[in-house]
């Protein structure tokens, strides 16, 4: 094997593109070493980091904890909730520790050392990074949720011994949410020729399609402007890499820039329901010496938003079934992995959503990844906060000096992913009511334009009559109401662009398995216990409950769909619980934080999934000392009437009722009076046939548990999760639902205990510690795969319970 084989091959092995013999990426995920605190000299390649600790990169320091009240507590008045006079909020960023300095360190691959080329591409660090190559420094990036790069070419030694050092900063008082904390997502090494296409630099766009016949454009951005004779071959490959199309050509250059058009008949267009992809591969070739070769990944598919039709996928409307995310992965806390995204997205797909929003920032390449294969439509958005503050130190410092810089990040990186429909400039930003605000817009939307004249622009806002009467609103491609269901009618008038996005939506908040009674309509309800309930009736004072939206989507054919808030709970921001200890997540998740479905999932689920039906009955039925108490029950169906019985008794035969807003999306039984034994529910189809039966039978005591693996089989990766669902049992394996029961784990062989989550809000009990309560009889434990195949066993002890534990496949 001659060395050009040799390179040839660790360069597929390196490399993530479809062909790569003259460039190579490298992930540097291990061997790093951290430390928490400033540490003086720690750039140097002669200082000592051997008490440093090894870690893997993405990596969050924060999420260990402990919970603390007094770890950047605020005293504040969110003025966008309404409030004018501070109070202490704990709790509003996790009550976990991400405030500080952090430093990491590691030594730089070997490959690195002789290329003619190093780029040095962070997907995300949280924040103010500051990166030094041997003791240099090469550059700064302040937003932590932005991807940027550096050029260490100019700091590396030739000889080897190559040290990476990267400051990180957080600041009290700089976020509304947990933001993490450290390099919390992937950091690549990209090696190259001189002579190369830029660091996202190919832009592929598709300005005809149908589906008999494509036009691909091709946009080529080399690193450094040439004056030669180049010799550009263009290929459009398919999904498994198959050479589809072939362009070859000779090309005088006299710059940086070069673009190649490609016809393709009979395309696969890309959509949720069908996500098909392709690969563009350009290479540039002097003569015969091959100077790179670099591929994208592209989607052939056309978004239209008009006032005619609203919102057009591939010449057919739809409305956008969305959930907005925010980006922590619960007990994960905020380093990513491919496995924990790719499960919310699934959550998120099976309850029938078609679309994410990226809350309130750019989003991470590995789930723009999966949005493109799962078939998942994408607002990317930018930024929570322009010049005016919403926290003290949030991005207002940066906003003047790194705006544009920040767009221009996000959308280079981000442009070929067809999943991405549309980008937002920003989130309720208190421009909207400021002079001038409208020209701030304006300026953002047209860097967006100039970056990417293929998609249109949105902006989510909550001052809707301010930011109409100052043409803020108007400026936008897509005007996107958060909430303010009222204000929809006036919006659609005043505005001219003729149809209007929930950008945000109902902010109903609950917490799983939790029922209050009475059950009522509630704003800004708190109860001792820190809980909400779930009979998904209670909302904020700006906020509303599903149906309210849903109303305007059914009967306005103008709005064209929603992003709910939120999809998952997520760390920090425990609304309506601000000033409540201990409160540490959110209420507003669909799912909770450890990705477990609340009811509200089955009541989206009745009304987005089109594939299978839904029919899920809630509340649980075990109220002891409730017997004779009327205890309401709910039916989240999509089938249009249901009859309910209590032990065989009939409780009547209801069906949905368009001129009622809660009857219209629900079948509720208001008057049910308790007694232990059966509920069950009979659906019956649109011809009056019965459709299906479901149950709930009151539990007995807890004696055992059920155990659910989203997934059996795990990559032997070293990361590959699998999340597996603890659920407290009876003798006959009922859920016994309000089951509070400290477990404790330990897996053994294949495999390690990566963490557990309950759900439960105002737990402090820590999510990588092997043992926690159960919340409502439930809770998630995350097992995470050796990089050595083999059998995991997880076992699961607590008291007076019998489980066999479960074995789990690493292959
Ligand atoms: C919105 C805001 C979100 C979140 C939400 C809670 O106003 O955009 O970030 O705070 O309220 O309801």
């Amino acid at each position: 094997m001659n060395i050009r084989t040799v390179f040839t091959i660790l360069c597929c092995f390196y490399s993530c593109f479809v062909s790569a013999q003259s460039r190579k990426e490298l992930m540097l995920e291990e061997g790093w070493r951290f430390i928490k605190g400033e540490q003086v000299g720690a750039e140097q390649p002669s200082y000592d980091d051997k008490a440093w600790q090894d870690v893997k990169v993405p990596h969050d320091w924060a999420i260990t904890g402990p919970f603390d009240k007094e770890v950047d507590k605020q005293t504040v008045a969110i003025t966008q909730n309404g409030e004018t006079i501070p109070t202490e909020k704990t709790g509003r960023t996790g009550a976990l520790p991400y405030v500080g300095v952090g430093w990491y360190r590691t030594d730089l691959p070997k490959e690195s050392f002789d290329s003619r080329k190093a780029t040095l591409i962070f997907d995300g660090a949280m924040s103010e990074a500051t990166v030094f190559v041997n003791g240099k420094k090469v550059g700064y990036w302040p937003y932590g949720y932005n991807s940027f790069y550096f050029d260490i070419t100019p700091y590396l030694n030739k000889q080897g011994g190559n040290i990476l050092a990267v400051r990180l900063q957080n600041t009290p008082e700089s976020s509304r949410w947990y933001p993490g904390a450290g390099i919390y997502r992937p950091v690549r090494l990209l090696l190259t020729n001189t002579t190369a296409i830029a660091t996202w630099g190919l832009a592929v766009s598709t300005p005809v399609v149908s589906e008999t016949y494509a036009k691909i454009n091709i946009k080529a951005a080399l690193e450094e402007a040439q004056h030669r004779k180049l010799r550009i071959k263009t290929a459009i490959l398919d999904n498994q890499g198959k050479v589809i199309k072939n362009h070859e050509r000779d090309v005088e250059m006299i710059g940086r820039l070069f673009e190649d058009n490609i016809e393709l008949e009979n395309p696969s267009l890309w959509s949720p329901e069908s996500p098909s992809l392709y690969y563009a591969r350009v290479s540039i070739y002097e003569g015969t010496d091959l100077l790179d070769v670099d591929s994208v990944r592209f989607g052939i598919r056309e978004v239209q938003i008009n006032a005619e039709k609203g919102f057009i996928l591939n010449g057919k409307a739809r409305k956008i079934k969305g959930v907005c995310l925010h980006h922590d992965l619960g007990p994960l806390g905020t380093a990513i992995n491919k496995a924990a995204l790719k499960r919310q997205l699934l959550i998120m797909k099976e309850m029938g959503a078609d679309a994410i929003r990226t809350a309130h920032n750019m989003p991470a390449p590995w789930q723009m990844d999966l949005c493109d294969e799962m078939g998942i439509m994408v607002m990317a958005e930018s930024f929570d906060e322009w010049k005016a503050a919403k926290c003290k130190n949030g991005y207002n410092r940066f906003f003047e000096d790194w705006a544009e810089r920040d767009l221009i990040n996000l959308i280079r990186l981000h442009r070929n992913h067809p999943s991405i429909i549309m980008w937002s400039i920003g989130n309720e930003v208190p421009e909207q009511s400021i002079a001038g605000g409208n020209r701030i817009a304006k300026r953002l939307q047209d860097i967006c334009h100039r970056e990417d004249p293929t998609r249109p622009v949105t902006c989510g806002m909550d001052r809707v009559d301010n930011a109409i009467a100052s043409g803020f609103a108007a400026i936008l491609d897509v005007p996107g109401l958060n909430y303010r269901t009222q204000k929809y009618e006036l919006a659609y008038d005043k505005l001219p662009q003729g149809f209007i996005l929930g950008s945000e939506t109902a902010s109903t908040v609950s917490s799983r398995g939790v029922y209050k009674l009475p059950v009522e309509v509630l704003k800004q309800k708190t109860y001792s216990d820190g809980q909400s309930s779930s009979y998904d009736l209670e909302s904020c004072s700006w906020s509303n409950l599903p149906e309210d939206d849903w109303q305007l989507q059914d009967d306005k054919p103008w709005v064209i769909g929603e992003f709910v808030w939120t999809g998952f709970d997520y760390l920090g921001e425990p609304t309506p619980y601000d000033e409540y200890w201990p409160a540490r997540s959110s209420y507003f998740g669909i799912c909770d934080l450890a990705g477990l479905p609340k009811d509200r999932y089955y009541l989206y689920r009745s009304k987005w999934n089109k594939v299978t039906h839904t029919l899920h009955l809630l509340p649980h039925w075990n109220w002891e000392g409730h017997e004779g108490d009327t205890i309401p029950v709910y039916c989240y169906t999509d089938y249009p009437s249901a009859e309910l019985f209590v032990n065989g008794i009939s409780q009547g035969k209801i069906k949905k009722n368009r001129d009622s807003k809660l009857d219209r999306y629900r079948l509720r039984w208001n008057n049910v009076v308790y007694q232990p034994g059966t509920l069950r529910v009979v659906a019956y189809d649109e011809n009056g046939t019965v459709a299906e039966e479901r149950q709930i039978h009151t539990a007995g005591k807890p004696v055992g548990l059920r155990l659910t693996a989203d997934r059996e089989e795990l990559v032997a990766n070293g990361n590959d999760l699998s999340f597996v669902t603890v659920e407290v049992v009876d003798k006959d394996g009922n859920l016994c639902p309000q089951a509070n029961l400290p477990l404790t784990f330990k897996a053994k062989g294949a495999g390690a205990f990566k963490a557990v989550c309950n759900g439960d809000p105002t737990s402090l009990e820590l999510f990588h510690e092997p043992m926690m309560k159960t919340f409502n009889g439930k809770l998630v434990v995350i097992i995470q795969a050796d990089k050595k195949a083999g059998i995991v066993h997880l076992n699961i002890e607590g008291k007076g319970i019998k489980s066999k534990g479960m074995a789990l496949a690493v292959k």
